[in-house]
């Protein structure tokens, strides 16, 4: 069996959604400590709805083809959509991602949390914190 789905290997040659939002609502960037990848998303947002979403990846395959996936999946949605939005969904999506690659999905779904709260921080509006867990202290990328 291949390594890498279809799937996967389908938005890591032609990933969607990436760039630079000019004037982004929410600007959120992660890195992963330990491989040392980086990804950043930008938000577009309109009444509550991201009308658009691009990101830009520095980091391997499996986390190009996860921000791909992952701005298709958040792509029109309402804000609360995309915070509901887990790292595992993003790997079923792309049907699966091998074990040790799975934490670059979790990028994905950081990069996005990331950028929801940045929205939520430059225009005041108030949010529950446990939505978004500290980084430093999350066991994902253990
Ligand atoms: Fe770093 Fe994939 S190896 S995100």
């Amino acid at each position: 069996m291949a390594l890498y789905s279809e799937v996967v290997m389908d938005h890591f040659m032609h990933p969607r959604n990436v760039g630079v939002i000019e004037n982004a609502d929410g600007i959120g960037q992660v890195g992963n400590a330990k491989c040392g990848d980086i990804m950043k998303i930008y938000l577009k947002i309109e009444n509550d709805i991201i009308e658009d979403v691009k990101f830009e990846t520095f980091g391997c395959g499996s986390a190009i083809a996860s921000s791909s996936m992952a701005t298709e999946m958040i792509k029109g949605k309402p804000l609360s959509e995309a915070l509901t939005l887990t790292n595992k969904a993003v790997a079923e999506a792309l049907d699966g991602l091998p074990v040790h690659k799975v934490h670059c999905s979790v990028l994905a779904e950081e990069a996005i949390k990331s950028a929801v709260k940045d929205y939520y921080d430059k225009n005041g509006i108030a949010y529950d914190p446990k939505l978004f867990p500290d980084c430093e202290h999350c066991e994902h990328c253990e």
